[in-house]
Order: C-alpha cells, then structure tokens, then sequence
C-alpha cells in the first residue's frame, strides 16, 4: 500500500495557483536579478505544491490500482522528484537557482510518467474498482503538464539571463515569444511541417505516401506552448492518415497510388483560432466512440505492436492526452465522426491582454468570447 511520504504532507495544503497562459508568460517578464530569483521561488513552490497533490491522489486509489507496478513506479518517481526539488532549499539567491534548476532537470523533464499511467489504466480498465481510473489519470497528468511547463518557462529564463539575451532591443525583435509561450504561433507552418513528417513516417509503415492539403488563413496564429500545439497536430494527423491509409488498402487492395487527402484548415475568430483536421477514413465505429478518450485504448490489435508502427499508432495516449494538452489553457478539442471519415477540431483560445496587464501589448490582439457551438464526441 501506497504512503505519503511526509514532505508531501508539508505541501499538499499549500496554494496552488491557477496557471494560465498569461500567468506562465507574465513569468518571463520580470526585473532582472531578482526577477529569477523571486520566479524561481514560485516556480520551487508550485512544482512542489503539485508533486505534494498528485502523490495525495495516488494513496486514494483503490488497492488494486495502488498495487499496480506501473503505479507505483509513477508514484516512486514522483516522490523522488519532491524530496529532491523541496530539498534544493529556500532559493534566495542565483546560486540556489541554478541548484533548484539542475534537480528540476533531473527530476521533471526526462521521467515518463505518462506511458507508465496508460499501461497501468489498460491493465485496470476490467475491474469494477477503478472506474476512476481516467480521472486519476487525468489528474496526474494535468499536474505533470503544469509542472513541466513551469520548470521549461524557468529554463528558458535562466538562458536568457545567461546569454543577456532580456534587452531592449531582443526583447522589441521577439515581441511574440515569452520564454516557452508564443503568442503567435503560425498553425498552418505547424501543419505543414509535422505533416510532412508524419506522411514520411506512414511511409515508412504502409508503403504508401499519403497527401496532406493545409489551407486556411496564413495569419491564423495561436497564443500557446507550442510544444503542446506541436503534439496535438501530430497526434491528430497521425489518426487522420493511419485511418485514410487502412480504409484505402482495406477497399482497393493492390491500388495503393490514389485515395482522398487529408485537410488541415485554421480559422480565426475572435474567440480564438480553430483548426479542423479531417479524413475520409472509415470513421470511428460506435462500438469505440466510448473508448476513444481512455488512457490505454488503441484499435491496433495487441499483436501488431511492432516498432514500426508504433510510430504512427498503439500507444493509446494520442487522444486523451491531446485533449488535456487543448484544455490545459482554456482551449478544446473535439471529434465529428460518421463512415465517410472525421473531423477534428482544436480550439485555441485567445490570448487576452486583461488577462495580463503585465504583458507587453502585441498589435491585434483578439479579444475573448464564448466558443463556436460544440460539436459531437
Ligand atoms: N481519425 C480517426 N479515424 C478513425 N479512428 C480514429 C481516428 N482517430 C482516432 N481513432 C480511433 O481512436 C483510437 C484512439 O486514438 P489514440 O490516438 O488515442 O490512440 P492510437 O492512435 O491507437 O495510439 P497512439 O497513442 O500511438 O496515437 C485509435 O486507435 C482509433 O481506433
Ligand atoms: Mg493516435
């Protein structure tokens, strides 16, 4: 059984603070010197503070789910990382930034948690006791998107101050840009870039090159992290040719040359940006439609979980976890299916400068609004 280990019971009644996209970005913002040592404190703090609550849901689990080894290596790791970056110390001065900065390295950017969590959840699912299996792992997850995104933004704060890269002029050329936030992130170059390889990657699968067509407006830009805009698009591209590709060798076996493209279209408006990927595959059948957005589900049969296809599908995270990253800052993401094929849809929300007074103004900037009607799935 699962104990909290007593560092965590120290933080797990702490403040967490909301961390919005404004608040992660307002971060690299600051005045020099004491900026990243006063940053770098909140940063030790709220990582804490989430390792302590994540630790919490774990020892909550039902037996079975706490016996579970890929659990309790997850919770193992976890608490690893709490003693390490707690135990960094009060961060008073540079010094003790680049302390805290080398446990936050150690412990928070290379473990991989979330593989763990889905493997664990596909052993669970049939038990009647972990019908909550998603919300823990969502839970955890959530906490592990913030904490890393905290520990990223102060790397990329402490670089900047390293290489005086926080002047006037540096500061006026990259307007956009707040450390790992960009608040206008050109979704179609996005598209088009994972989407070259990833029809490299299907290639390389099936033997057949499929076609991608990105349109839409070229300044259709999204305030983001764009390693999580990167993940989503990837996710959801590699799903769209995957389930074109099979419909097309499933109906024209032998034919392999000549089947629909999949469309990446970006819109904007004022509440954000919505960019839609959609297939001619097959669609996702009933039957799947309840399982689709569960850590751990994958159509492909147990028995194709070869390297190769593991690049483009198997793992059963691809979804659910693309979703967490689209909700992680008030965005979405949402699936239209029928047998004619998918359409994905992300929203991204706008970036509003009341939600931050402390950032610089970026010319035409939207303002918020309610979201585009929401769609099936
Ligand atoms: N565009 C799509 N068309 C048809 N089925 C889809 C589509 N997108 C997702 N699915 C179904 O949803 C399942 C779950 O998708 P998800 O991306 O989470 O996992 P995966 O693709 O199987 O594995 P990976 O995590 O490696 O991407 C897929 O296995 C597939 O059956
Ligand atoms: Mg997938």
């Amino acid at each position: 059984m699962l104990r909290l280990p007593r560092t965590a019971m120290r933080w797990k009644d702490q403040r967490e603070l909301l961390l919005s996209l404004p608040k992660l970005a307002s971060l690299n913002r600051g005045p020099r010197e004491t900026g990243i040592v006063e940053q770098a404190a909140f940063v030790q703090e709220q990582v804490c503070v989430r390792l302590a609550r994540s630790l919490q849901h774990f020892v909550v689990q039902p037996l079975d789910m706490q016996m579970d080894r890929f659990v309790q290596q997850a919770f193992h790791e976890k608490a690893i990382a709490l003693e390490s970056i707690a135990g960094s110390g009060t961060v008073s001065s540079v010094q003790k930034v680049d302390r805290l900065l080398s446990s936050l390295r150690e412990n928070c950017s290379l473990r991989e948690t979330i593989p763990c969590l889905a493997r664990a959840c596909r052993d669970l699912r049939d038990h009647s006791s972990t019908s909550d299996c998603e919300l823990f792992v969502e839970n955890i997850i959530s906490h592990r998107i913030a904490i890393r995104a905290l520990t990223e933004q102060l790397f990329a704060l402490r670089d900047e101050e390293l290489f005086a890269l926080r002047d006037e002029e540096h500061a006026f050329a990259n307007m956009s840009k707040s450390g790992i936030v960009d608040l206008e992130l050109p979704i179609i170059d996005v598209a088009l870039q994972i989407g070259s390889s990833v029809v490299e990657a299907c290639e390389d699968v099936y033997g057949i090159k499929a076609e991608v067509n990105v349109e839409g407006d070229p300044h259709a830009c999204v305030s983001c992290v764009p390693a999580h805009a990167r993940y989503i698009v990837r996710e959801l591209l590699k799903n769209a040719m995957r389930a074109s590709l099979e419909r097309r060798i499933e109906e024209h076996e032998g034919d392999k040359s000549n089947f629909a493209a999949v469309e990446v279209k970006a819109v904007k408006n004022v509440a954000g940006t919505v960019l839609t990927i959609s297939d001619r595959g097959c669609g996702i059948p009933p039957s799947s439609v309840e399982n689709i957005w569960k850590y751990g589900y994958s159509s492909v049969p147990a028995h194709d979980y070869s390297s190769k296809m593991l690049q483009i599908a198997g793992q059963g995270v691809g979804l659910p976890l693309a979703r967490t990253y689209a909700r992680h800052f008030g965005g979405d993401l949402k699936l239209c299916s029928t047998e004619h094929g998918t359409d994905a849809h992300v929203y991204f929300k706008a970036f509003t400068v009341e939600e931050n007074s402390a950032m610089p103004r970026v010319a035409s900037m939207p303002c918020s609004t309610s979201w585009p009607a929401q769609i099936a799935l």
